[in-house]
């Protein structure tokens, strides 16, 4: 730990940096409306801010709450604005928010940063931006799937996956494959989704280009009828054995269409379903195909029968979704 700093004009620890997913959070406790969401904000407050009076009631609760083995970890954490304290690991902080907050989702990402902490990208990955569009895609389809029923899901460059949880907690979910090029998301995707992992993979990352996906048709084989059409994922089993997949997706989700070019929807046979988010951002660097906004996407990605089209505004760029059947 650095010196103790008196001064508090000085409160700005750069270790909190790294902390930028708390807002992210935020909005998640915020859109369901959490009976907790002022504890959160307390958290955020004393955490980033070094606000005294957010500290202050946070280390009663603290105290009202009674000693544990990690307590005096949690009021070092409360007054790194203060005293400088760096060791504010991922995993460290959101086992404090997760002592505070009652709340499954939470408590899932707590566990999971355990030993993901490091490797995941937290800051992008739960960014307010990030969030935002996740869980305005979960209410839209619970809108248009009112039977709550969606089948097989091939989720194309869907990253570490977290917004399955939310799919899974609201849909009847035969399988969900993660199609992700970046081998790193493949076990930090299926670490955060271990229970439907480990149910017989009824959630399972394949490590694949979607762009690469060759589809089977039925002017291919005969036997497919139009509706079936599927594709072949290779992936690994516990004894290292490669092992072939049939996926029949009901539909295709990509979150990621800002990050590649457009064979890959191209590829999708007609009439399959597709729920589709991209957006404006030219500015980062990591973006290669953004849209300059709704209209341009709809033109980028035509469907044959539309059933949701929108956007949302972020702090940082606007966000557009389209829902329908190719
Ligand atoms: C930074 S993330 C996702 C951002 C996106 N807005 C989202 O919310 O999901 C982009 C992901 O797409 C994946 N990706 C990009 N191009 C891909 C491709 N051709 N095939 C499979 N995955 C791809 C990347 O590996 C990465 O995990």
């Amino acid at each position: 730990m650095t010196q103790f700093k008196a001064q508090f004009d000085e409160i700005q620890n750069p270790a909190v940096n790294h902390l930028f997913w708390m807002n992210g959070l935020q909005e998640y406790l915020q859109h369901k409306n959490h009976p907790q969401l002022e504890t959160y904000n307390k958290i955020k407050k004393a955490l980033l801010y070094g606000n005294v009076y957010a500290m202050q009631d946070l280390c009663m609760s603290e105290i009202r709450r009674g000693h544990i083995n990690i307590s005096d970890g949690f009021i070092r954490m409360l007054f790194n604005q203060y005293t400088g304290y760096e060791f504010l690991s991922h995993r460290k902080v959101l086992q404090y928010i997760s002592h505070c907050i009652d709340d499954e989702y939470i408590r899932m990402i707590s566990s999971w940063s355990i030993e993901n902490g490091k490797k995941a990208s937290l800051n992008d990955h739960f960014s307010r931006g990030q969030m935002l569009s996740k869980l305005w895609m979960v209410d839209q389809l619970k809108v248009l799937f009112p039977q709550n029923r969606l089948g097989t899901i091939a989720h194309y460059g869907g990253w570490y996956a977290t917004v399955a949880q939310h799919l899974f907690q609201h849909f009847e979910i035969k399988n969900y494959y993660n199609i992700e090029k970046d081998h790193t998301c493949l076990h930090i995707s299926e670490s955060f989704n271990r229970v439907q992992r480990n149910n017989n993979w009824q959630f399972k990352s394949i490590g694949c280009d979607v762009n690469d996906i060759h589809w089977k048709y039925r002017e291919e084989e005969q036997d497919v009828k139009p509706g079936d059409e599927y594709f072949i994922g290779g992936v690994q089993n516990a004894q290292e054995e490669y092992i072939e997949i049939k996926i029949m997706p009901d539909i295709i989700i990509n979150t990621s269409c800002e990050h590649m070019d457009e064979t890959w929807f191209n590829n999708i046979p007609k009439g399959k379903t597709i729920c589709l988010q991209t957006n404006d951002y030219f500015s980062n660097e990591q973006h290669i195909n953004c849209c300059k906004d709704l209209d341009d996407a709809i033109a980028k990605y035509p469907m044959s029968k539309t059933i949701y089209t929108g956007e949302i505004e972020t702090a940082e760029y606007n966000r557009f979704m389209i829902i329908g059947e190719k």
